[in-house]
């Protein structure tokens, strides 16, 4: 069954191209021109979405919005409208912007003109996961192959066994043939064939499957939610959800660093964050899954993802870790660097060995830089902000930008640099986690970075809780936690 839209604009020639275009995009689609039908149509039908444009006439669009949000209050309202110039809001009684229209109810505001692809995204980024199964057109059996030529760029890849689906398949799904050449081999709707999906892996040695960027989206939100189901599940090692947890992450990674760090987006990143969480606090045998775990790569998203495991592992050690921590120190985890996608190609191409002087100077900039990307960032807090600013501010002074010292460092940040030089010794050395921590913990004069309740709570984190409570007769419902509150 479709989703339904409800499109109300003044302008019949933009509305029927709407129209066409939308019901490609299998909408099912009702059209008005005034503010009266509007309302007629709410009585009658339920809406996942009411596109219309603030210029409506015979009920206008303000009395409309009033309308809806008294009457229809969690109705998708998403308004269209010329913006101001600043000459009229400087002779206008009454300023209608973003924020003004949000306030009257509006749940996104599009400023014209806009490409018909930005109100697609914008539909799309409101689906909740229950809304994409329902606007799916379910077939019985699977469709034909079907040879596809298109740019690479359009086209993102998962190994193809951790590609997850449900009994339909959300989107349509590829294997590569050669540059620029894919063959769809499922179709959106199709019922999920194993079969098919083991052939080209057996038969064909396929190793990734790839779909297209645009339906990123309903792949995140999907692995998501199995995410949290298996994290629940007892019985299911912590390294298959480690590697799913990886999965999602390094997926929402690739989309917020492509697409920018859309609302939207974010949003999903706070899910990831939450799994996170889940995971730390509710998963017994996690210890052991850290010491072994070896699904890594060099890859950017890989080392994120490594440096948040085990910056979560390290706060859940502390007294005074929350779930609003422990979450908002993942997001940083995975944003930590995001400042050098601002720094130039060559630098970061460079081996740190060859860095000039002038090249370091250049290099120290990434937290602040990073920093100021989440700049009024309504979707993550302050918090976050600061421990991508100070994540290599070191415990002895001698990090950087600012060579902050101490407790002049926020515990959390330090937290983050501990963690992402572990990582990368990890990655450096190639060896599993537990032998890593030994090589790690050899490095005498980097310990001096961090608070060592720290390092000891990295330690602990390897350890199997119900040893050390035996071994120093604890009760049992103890907590590993730091002896004394880090400062
Ligand atoms: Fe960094």
């Amino acid at each position: 069954m479709a989703l339904k839209i409800l499109l109300a604009d003044p302008n019949e020639e933009w509305i029927s191209s709407a129209k066409k275009f939308l019901e490609e995009q299998l909408y099912e689609v009702d059209v008005v021109t005034n503010g009266k039908d509007v309302q007629l149509a709410m009585y009658n039908t339920k809406f996942f979405a009411v596109v219309m444009n603030i210029e409506i006439k015979d009920h206008s669009g303000l009395q409309v919005l009033r309308f809806l949000k008294t009457n229809y209050p969690s109705q998708r309202v998403i308004l269209v409208h010329k913006p101001m110039t600043e000459e009229e809001k400087s002779f206008s009684d009454e300023v209608y912007d973003e924020e003004a229209y949000k306030k009257l109810g509006a749940t996104e505001v599009l400023g014209l003109p806009f490409e018909m692809d930005a109100l697609h995204e914008c539909l799309e980024g409101h689906q909740s996961l229950g809304d994409v199964m329902q606007s799916l057109d379910k077939k019985k059996g699977q469709s034909e192959v079907e040879e596809v030529n298109s740019e690479d760029d359009n086209y993102t890849k998962v190994k193809i066994d951790e590609f997850y689906t449900a009994k339909a398949v959300l989107f349509d799904v590829f294997i590569k043939l050669g540059t620029g050449r894919y063959l769809k081999i499922l179709h959106a709707g199709d019922a999920f064939s194993k079969d098919r999906i083991d052939k080209y892996k057996n038969e064909k040695k396929v190793e990734y499957l790839y779909f297209h960027i645009k339906d990123r989206r309903k792949y995140i939100q999907y692995t998501n939610f199995l995410a949290e189901k298996l994290i629940d599940t007892k019985g299911i090692g912590a390294d298959k959800k480690l590697s799913m947890l990886k999965n999602v992450s390094e997926k929402f990674l690739e989309t917020a660093f492509q697409e920018g760090m859309k609302p939207q987006i974010m949003e999903q990143g706070k899910q990831v964050c939450e799994n996170v969480y889940n995971l730390i606090e509710k998963d017994e045998s996690l210890f052991k899954a850290l010491r072994e775990w070896q699904d890594f790569d060099p890859s950017a998203y890989s080392h994120s993802y490594l440096t948040t495991i085990f910056a979560a592992a390290i706060i859940k050690r502390f007294e005074w870790q929350s779930k609003t921590t422990v979450e908002a120190t993942a997001m940083a985890c995975m944003f930590h660097d995001i400042g050098k996608m601002k720094l130039p190609k060559e630098l970061l191409e460079k081996k740190k060995e060859d860095f000039t002087d002038e090249d370091w100077e250049q290099y120290k900039k990434h937290p602040e830089l990073g920093a100021a990307m989440f700049e009024g960032n309504r979707t993550v807090g302050n918090s976050v902000q600061q421990m991508i600013l100070q994540h290599h501010e070191y415990f002895d002074g001698t990090g950087f930008p600012h060579g902050k010292r101490g407790t002049k460092i926020l515990t959390l940040s330090n937290i983050v640099c501990c963690a992402n030089d572990f990582a990368n010794t990890i990655v450096e050395t190639g060896e599993k986690p537990v032998d890593a921590l030994k090589i790690f913990l050899e490095k005498h004069d980097q310990m001096t970075r961090y608070n060592s309740l720290i390092v000891e709570c990295l330690i602990k984190s390897f350890v199997d809780p119900a040893k050390i409570i035996k071994e120093h007769k604890l009760p049992s419902n103890s907590r590993l936690i730091a002896s004394k509150k880090a400062s």
